[in-house]
């Protein structure tokens, strides 16, 4: 599929996404998920018109790579710091290693403000490492091919391992949690075609090498 893409600098990278998806446009991906700047959007085939008909193949597909720019995009205060930053999907994100060891790693001390329904979608990441440990409160989440969703709660922790697809659905408790990634900056990719929970239930299944791995605080299992 060709794909035509124009960039847009923008001052409100959320104010734009909410513009496109307005006009009937889908996010692709997001870049990079504890404080956006990038993003990349593109029209679904129902409405790319003149380009695609009921009855021909889609043969391209127009994206727009929205890019805030140097007015809008202030580097997180937060590094090493106690500051919060809006990151994706309504979720706050405070930077907790100065330096994020020179790219490699970033430690997420992340809080869902509001309880109940997440404002989330299925995605996945393009990481070498992932962990999430919840600290506080409670989540909902569902894992490709990991079965239903289930609740991740204070004291239990999930490897993501790279590129499983995956959704919040609901937080409780006024929710937190730390998350550790590898590199420190990753694309967050949405994926418009798979619905979670899926049919398939493979708990042995490795992802780019690494399987799923849920570990329930032994207090939360009495
Ligand atoms: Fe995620």
């Amino acid at each position: 599929m060709a794909i035509t893409e124009n960039t847009i600098e923008c001052d409100d990278l959320d104010a734009k996404i909410a513009e496109y998806q307005a006009l009937g446009w889908r996010l692709d991906m997001i870049f990079p998920a504890d404080s956006p700047r990038e993003a990349l959007m593109s029209e679904p085939p129902a409405v790319a018109g003149g380009l695609t008909s009921d009855t021909t193949t889609v043969e391209s597909k127009i994206s727009v790579n929205l890019v805030l720019n140097s007015v809008g995009h202030q580097p997180p205060a937060t590094a090493g710091g106690s500051d919060w930053n809006l990151g994706r999907a309504g979720m706050m994100y405070r930077d907790l290693i100065p330096d994020r060891i020179g790219g490699k790693v970033i430690a997420s001390h992340i809080k869902l403000l509001e309880d109940g329904p997440v404002a989330d979608y299925v995605h996945y990441h393009k990481v070498e490492f992932q962990m999430i440990y919840c600290l506080k409160g409670r989540i909902k989440v569902v894992y490709e091919d990991q079965g239903p969703p289930f609740w991740l709660e204070a004291g239990d922790c999930v490897v993501q391992p790279p590129e499983i697809r995956h959704r919040v659905l609901f937080s409780e408790g006024k929710a937190e949690v730390l998350e550790l990634t590898m590199p420190a900056e990753h694309e967050t990719w949405v994926d418009h075609d798979l619905e979670l929970p899926n049919g398939t239930i493979n708990k042995a299944r490795l992802f780019n090498g690494q399987p799923f791995v849920f570990t329930k605080h032994p207090k939360a299992a009495e």
